[in-house]
């Protein structure tokens, strides 16, 4: 019984598998500034070398026109189906620094958890491949299908070469299935797989109005404020009775979500005050009417504000009507809404909007699609089984409301079926101060992978 083995000799070297997560989680990876580009390719580097150690004969950096990607193939059989890893190793800025308990990038081990920025998204869940490709190496002698491992460096800041790499390379990226390990389950004891992930769409607004901040005794009342005008702009946007976005056309792609798919959602348990928790304590939970929490996360578009800026906010007072304030608009989108058209009529509400006084621009930022992966796929139900196996439950079927948009463009561009096998918690903080992987997960995620590609290979098997 090789799982016996495989969970044996993970028990017997847990504490090698942290370690050489924690040497990657000291690399300050942050590929959304330009200040750790160098940074940013030693941890590729960093990862090329981990993955020859763990048992990929071939690994390599590919380069992009922005930060480098890493490429790994353990080649076994050509008659063996082909499964092809992909994550990244770039991570999220780390900013409000002070409300860190332990730096950053000074991983830190704190009552079963490990902190770092990365520690889930996606360098923890990276490494999990890593440590199972080893462990079923060690015990089984060969793996039972061909593997390739694409790791990217620039997911945390949309993508925006890789779907220039993945044309590029077709060829070597070849597989038969899509495995992404960058999501979470819904509770630790409620093992799930994802089926689905939003996309996204942004645009940012500026607000012009004098050429320079005047005295608001000497001219307000008279000239139109940018921070009036902004936020005038910003509220019109929703409407707030049903907290409907009011863009003209939003909705009109969106795909309804089927009678089946809400009783789907409907089965996976939900508790308010849980989420209200991870949530960071919010009095209430708050959305578009119509729809319950998981429908509004998983199926329903929304737009937020993700940053506002303007005037003066520093100590004391300043009595001014500022030049300028503008703010970042990104949108989670669903199928079948197309992230361009969707800026683009995000883009006209704004200007519509405008008030007399000021001049108003807004410019599209670049955004990805969103996507659903097949309920029924074999590798899904493979997946399925190796999750059911180490958790002793039966996985849920979930979707995200966050977005991988790779995952759309290996669909789109190569064919390639997905199976989101992600074992971050939802307390995890990624993106967020104190981000924090379970050692729990970590070593139960390193065995549902280690599992997986002995039932994809029987699943896949070519006639
Ligand atoms: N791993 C996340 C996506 C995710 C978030 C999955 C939450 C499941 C739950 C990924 O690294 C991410 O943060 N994606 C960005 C994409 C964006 C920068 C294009 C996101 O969702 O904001
Ligand atoms: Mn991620
Ligand atoms: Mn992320």
């Amino acid at each position: 019984m090789p799982d016996i083995a495989l969970d044996a000799y993970c028990a017997a070297h847990q504490q090698r598998h942290v370690d050489e997560l924690i040497e990657a989680l000291r690399i300050p990876s942050i590929s959304a500034d330009p200040e750790y580009a160098a940074a940013v390719r030693r941890n590729a580097e960093h990862l090329a070398a981990a993955a020859r150690k763990a048992g990929f004969p071939r690994a390599e950096i590919i380069e992009t026109a922005g930060h480098p990607a890493v490429y790994a193939e353990r080649l076994v059989d050509p008659s063996l189906p082909t499964a092809l890893i992909y994550g990244h190793h770039d991570v999220q800025p780390v900013d409000p620094l002070e409300q860190w308990r332990s730096a950053p990038f000074e991983p830190e081990v704190r009552d079963g958890h490990l902190y770092a920025r990365g520690a889930a998204d996606d360098k923890g869940q990276v490494f999990m491949h890593l440590a199972a490709v080893e462990s079923l190496l060690a015990v089984c002698g060969e793996l039972p299908l061909n593997l390739k491992l694409i790791v990217e460096g620039e997911e945390e800041s949309g993508s925006v070469h890789f779907e220039e790499l993945v044309e590029r390379e077709q060829d070597r990226l070849r597989a038969d299935v899509l495995v992404v390990s960058d999501t979470a389950i819904v509770a630790p004891d409620i093992p799930s797989l994802c089926t689905g992930l939003r996309g996204l769409a942004g645009v940012e607004v500026h607000v012009q109005g004098p050429s320079l901040d005047l005295h608001s005794g000497r001219f307000g009342g008279a000239v139109a404020n940018p921070i009036a005008a902004l936020t005038e702009i910003l509220a019109s946007l929703h409407d707030a009775a049903t907290r409907r976005v009011t863009v003209p056309g939003f909705y009109d792609e969106v795909r309804e979500p089927s009678a089946e798919e809400r009783r789907l959602y409907a089965s996976v348990p939900y508790d308010d005050a849980e989420f209200r928790a991870e949530a960071g304590g919010v009095p209430a939970t708050v959305g578009e009417a119509g729809w319950t929490v998981r429908e509004r996360l998983w199926a329903r578009p929304t737009l937020e504000f993700n940053g506002i800026w303007g005037g003066y906010s520093g100590p004391g007072g300043k009595t001014i009507i500022p030049a300028s304030a503008g703010a970042k608009i990104t949108c989670r989108l669903v199928p079948d809404q197309d992230p361009e058209r969707i800026a683009g009529l995000v883009r006209d509400a704004v200007l519509a909007a405008a008030p007399p006084g000021v001049t108003v621009t807004a410019d599209a930022k670049p955004g990805g699609r969103p996507v659903v992966t097949s309920i029924d796929h074999p590798a899904v139900l493979a997946a399925s089984r190796a999750m059911a196996d180490v958790f002793g439950r039966q996985p849920a079927l979930t979707r995200e409301g966050g977005s991988i948009p790779p995952v759309e463009s290996f669909a789109r561009l190569m064919g390639l079926p997905a199976v989101l096998v992600g074992l971050g918690l939802p307390d995890d903080q990624i993106h967020a101060p104190n981000e924090k992987m379970t050692l729990d997960m970590y070593f139960k995620g390193i065995r549902v992978l280690g599992r997986l590609w002995g039932e994809l290979a029987v699943a896949l098997a070519k006639p």
